[in-house]
């Protein structure tokens, strides 16, 4: 019986696939075709957009995992919209993948479309962000960074940094409104200031990790403060628009301005190493092959951990050994 049913989902995806292949409508980066051993683990992946080179490495990350496990992606990528990642959630329940996987780009505005796929069966993984929701079982677990301990080891190092200073103006540019990164860095670094009355947050904007944004956020931050000690940035991207800007107005990242990013791509460790950022806390997009390891455990029915964090650390100028660093995958 369950059998037949694998059967049939193999031919439902095959007769998609010829479909999309007609239409024009294609996965973007796997064969469209699958007519391929009835053993393989067939895993949909909605990714929220390519915002950054973290996400350009994430997205790398989990399409070369997939083929090395041999894990045939469904891979979508929603471009920042969250309609579009719903949209193609409801196809990989269409299809009947073995399990769906995806980054969700806002935390609330799940509960129907993940409804939809466990009456369907199958197994939710989150990665890289979590949802907002009441109903626990609708996800079956989560693969990503904790963003909260990021958030109080960015607070760790300026506490350090400025240990010596009467008083600190901190300008904050955080990611996107309502993204798990982003309540979870301002919460993490403001518990970890506590209630030092010495550091205050002058202003706090979105730049919604483009580095675009970043910039004229900081454009903005410099016409309207004139005191700022500290730009804590939610990502490298902003923080490397945000550098443009600071520069732009004749002072010098890393000196006149402390500049804590969060990320780690090689872009930031080079600045970094030329003492124009003072601390990168790392964020590690390379979580592709554990994402194909529980996909294929689902898919054999066995249980996984609830919650897997992924291993990081800091980069600071307090490091000694910056120069030895091996370089960076994303
Ligand atoms: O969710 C992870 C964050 O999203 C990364 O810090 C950022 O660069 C990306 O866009």
């Amino acid at each position: 019986m369950k059998h037949c049913k694998r059967l049939n989902r193999r031919l439902a995806v095959a007769l998609a696939a010829c479909l999309m292949l007609l239409t024009g409508c294609a996965p973007q980066s796997q064969p469209a075709a699958p007519m391929q051993d009835a053993k393989q683990v067939i895993l949909g992946f909605s990714q929220l957009g390519s915002e950054s080179s973290w996400r350009i490495g994430n997205t790398k990350s989990i399409q070369e995992a997939a083929k090395r496990a041999g894990v045939q992606l469904m891979y979508e990528n929603a471009e920042q919209k969250q309609e579009k990642q719903i949209k193609a959630i409801r196809s990989f329940i269409a299809y009947q993948v073995d399990v769906i996987a995806f980054s969700p780009i806002v935390e609330d505005g799940w509960d129907n479309v993940l409804g939809e796929a466990k009456q369907a069966g199958i197994p939710v993984l989150t990665t890289d962000r979590r949802i907002n929701t009441a109903d626990e079982s609708l996800i079956v677990g989560f693969v990503g960074s904790d963003f909260y301990a990021e958030g109080r080891r960015a607070g760790r190092f300026l506490l350090a940094k400025a240990a010596d200073m009467a008083q600190v103006n901190i300008v904050e540019i955080s990611g996107t409104v309502d993204s798990t990164p982003m309540r979870e860095r301002a919460l993490g670094f403001r518990d970890e200031l506590g209630g030092d009355t010495r550091y205050t947050i002058l202003e706090s904007v979105s730049g919604d990790f483009l580095r675009s944004k970043g910039k004229e956020c900081m454009q903005g931050l410099l016409k309207r403060h004139s005191d700022i000690d500290v730009l804590y940035s939610h990502n490298d991207g902003m923080t490397l628009g945000a550098i443009e800007a600071i520069e732009a107005v004749g002072l010098t990242p890393g000196k006149d301005i402390i500049i804590i990013t969060v990320d780690g791509e090689q872009a930031a460790i080079d600045l970094l190493k030329a003492g124009k950022i003072n601390c990168v806390v790392e964020c590690t997009p390379l979580i592709g092959d554990k994402i194909m390891e529980l996909a294929n455990k689902l898919a054999a029915g066995e249980s996984i951990p609830r919650n897997i964090y992924s291993d990081e650390r800091v980069f600071s100028e307090f490091d000694t050994d910056l120069a030895d660093l091996p370089p960076r995958e994303y």
